[in-house]
């Protein structure tokens, strides 16, 4: 990992910058300079204004809790230029007719990928409830924070759904409605990443893997997706099967094999 200041001026910014010291060690920890001028970009641009510590960290990225310039908070999804991991997300990214387009050094494949969950959360806010896209620099995706005084609402896997059936109508019907009006598959939906706010409505998000319908992967994905959500409601006492769900979602699939046609 190379140096994350190379100026004293950096180190001057990013002290202002950061809220407190933890947040800015954790950041230096996991995190190179280029991520830093991408976030003193995104304050130029009046986007963020300070960093308040990690929220959440993954294998492929850190969620850091922000502060904008009005005094609401935000999320800054950054993604880590993980070794290996870019080359299968520049195949993946290939796939979808919509992210062809970019050269294929690990910082080209970061921006698209980043430029890819943006769109999508763009695309899925007209069909369903998602986080606001706000902005993106480089691998750094601003967002909305989905949650009260700075702290997210729970996942569903920690929510125990008063009428499971109900709700996995709903969430199918959220499926259906993605793929026909925004031809999207989340692709990576499951108990995990969905947010239950205080309503009890669902919140979907991490859209890092969602991709058009003409993706090769597109069927698989969707399938998946299906499955993990109908196996959730069913633990819970929902008795729709996989094959019911997958019928409501796309409707003809119990008369043919996959890969369906989307
Ligand atoms: N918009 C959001 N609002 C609230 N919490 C979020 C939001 N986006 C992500 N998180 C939290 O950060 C975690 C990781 O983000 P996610 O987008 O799921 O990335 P990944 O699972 O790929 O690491 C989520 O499980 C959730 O707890
Ligand atoms: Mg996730």
């Amino acid at each position: 990992m190379d140096d994350v200041y190379r100026h004293d001026r950096e180190k001057e910014k990013a002290r202002r910058m950061f809220d407190s010291s933890e947040a800015r060690k954790a950041f230096e920890n996991v995190l190179n300079h280029d991520t830093l001028m991408s976030l003193l970009k995104l304050e130029e641009r009046g986007t963020l204004e300070r960093i308040q510590g990690v929220l959440e960290s993954g294998k492929e990225s850190v969620v850091f809790l922000v502060e904008k310039p009005d005094g609401e908070k935000a999320l800054a999804k950054i993604y880590m230029n993980q070794a290996g991991g870019f080359r299968d997300m520049e195949e993946y990214l290939r796939g979808d007719k919509r992210f062809r387009d970019f050269k294929s050094d690990r910082r080209s494949v970061m921006k698209e990928w980043c430029r890819k969950e943006f769109s999508n959360l763009r695309k899925a806010s007209k069909v369903l409830r998602c986080p606001e896209a706000i902005a993106f620099q480089e691998n750094v995706l601003v967002m909305e924070m989905i949650g009260r005084d700075g702290k997210p609402f729970p996942k569903l896997k920690e929510v125990v759904p008063e009428n499971p059936e109900e709700a996995l109508d709903t969430v199918l019907q959220q499926m259906k409605e993605l793929l026909q009006e925004e031809q999207l598959v989340h692709g990576d939906l499951s108990e995990y990443n969905v947010l239950v706010n205080e309503e009890g409505e669902m919140i979907w998000i991490d859209f890092s893997q969602g991709v058009h319908k003409t993706h090769p992967e597109a069927s698989r994905l969707l399938e998946r997706d299906v499955e993990n959500i109908t196996g959730f409601f069913g633990k819970h006492g929902s008795d729709t099967s996989t094959e019911e769900a997958l019928e409501k979602v796309i409707p003809g699939t119990e008369t043919s094999e996959p890969p369906y046609n989307l």
